[in-house]
């Protein structure tokens, strides 16, 4: 049977927790002869730490959750994968979990890590969660362990948050189409049930107003942040004859629409231009390379890290906008002066 540490304190005559500090080589007021027998007992019996029982005696796990909406989306895997590397150096476990975007969904992933003892979450809420935003702000409250929110935030809500400025990004990215001479910009992104769209969109809207252009309505598409849902819905914009930009609001979007662009022959960026939102790694890999709106992940898990530790050391939340970059491609082109009215 393997040997535990209750087995080697009731040999020796001492604690559990004495035996754990010793073998962990921790101050403890023992005899140097216990402290002996506790290490050659442990190496006679092959001991290795319980980490159920580590954790009973130290009252942690060195686990983190961290709950993502969207495994698919390449933007998510990277800060994962940031997330998972940062954790890793200062020795603990990351455990992700995918809300798919749905609220329900990510209540109870968020109960289970919970259930699991992790010491400390991070959480990249769910586009739902935002239409039940008190029952969100209720439950978020109700939760014991530190908690961060990471890449979408929540307004007047004392908790550490870590995300990028989404109204600059929405502006950067509508002011590169109006640097190139477009007026007749169109937006398509999911402003009605996610707080970073919110706030493009009304980055967006700044742009317009800064440059005294129109907007209209049919020039606004609601859509996922999906590339199918993006195909589906792109010819509301690419075969409005009075559009020669858009706005997407992630590269998921941009791709939809560029497909469908393709599908049906109009050339970008000579007939239409497009922005996306992310800058993901396989933008260089299009036929034509994306413009796009980076937020840099490695800083965005680095910061978020840096903001739980803060958390589960009791300090003050840390509240931490970033600044997003726009990175020039090939989708966006002059606009062609055939399209001047
Ligand atoms: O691509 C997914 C989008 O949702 C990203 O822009 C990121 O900000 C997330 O909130």
């Amino acid at each position: 049977m393997k040997i535990r540490l209750k087995d080697i304190a009731e040999e020796v005559g001492v604690s559990i927790a004495a035996v754990s500090q010793v073998l962990n080589d921790k101050p403890i007021r023992i005899s140097e002869k216990k402290k002996r027998l506790i290490k050659q007992l442990a190496k006679e019996n092959n001991y290795s730490p319980n980490i159920a029982a580590k954790s009973l005696v130290l009252n942690k796990t060195n686990t983190i959750g961290l709950v993502i909406p969207d495994i698919n989306n390449p933007f998510f895997a990277q800060l994962a994968k940031v997330l998972e590397d940062q954790l890793r150096k200062i020795g603990y476990l990351l455990i992700l979990v995918n809300s798919d975007d749905h609220f329900a969904a990510e209540k109870e992933l968020i109960q289970l890590l919970i259930d699991r003892n992790v010491d400390g979450l991070l959480l990249a809420l769910s586009s739902e969660s935002y239409t039940y935003e008190e029952e969100l702000k209720e439950f978020l409250s109700s939760i014991s362990v530190p908690l961060v929110l990471v890449d979408r935030g929540l307004d007047n809500f004392p908790v550490g948050q870590v995300f990028y400025n989404n109204r600059q990004g929405g502006y950067l990215a509508t002011m590169e189409l109006i640097n190139n001479g477009h007026q007749n910009i169109g937006i398509m992104m999911n402003p009605d049930k996610n707080i970073n769209c919110i706030y493009r969109y009304q980055g967006y809207l700044d742009a317009l107003k800064e440059a005294q252009l129109p907007q209209q309505e049919s020039w606004r598409v609601v859509t996922k942040f999906q590339f199918e849902d993006a195909y589906d819905k792109a010819d509301q914009l690419l075969n409005n004859q009075a559009i020669t930009g858009i706005v997407a609001g992630n590269d998921l979007i941009a791709l939809g629409i560029m497909k469908r662009a393709k599908k049906l022959g109009i050339n970008i960026p000579e007939e239409m231009s497009i922005v996306g939102y992310d800058n993901l790694i396989l933008n260089d890999l299009l036929e034509v390379p994306l413009t796009s709106v980076e937020q840099d992940v490695t800083v965005l898990g680095e910061k978020a890290v840096a903001s739980l530790l803060s958390a589960m050391k009791e300090q003050a939340p840390r509240y931490l906008q970033l600044t997003p970059k726009i990175v020039r491609k090939k989708s966006v082109g002059k606009r062609l002066e055939s399209k001047i009215e």
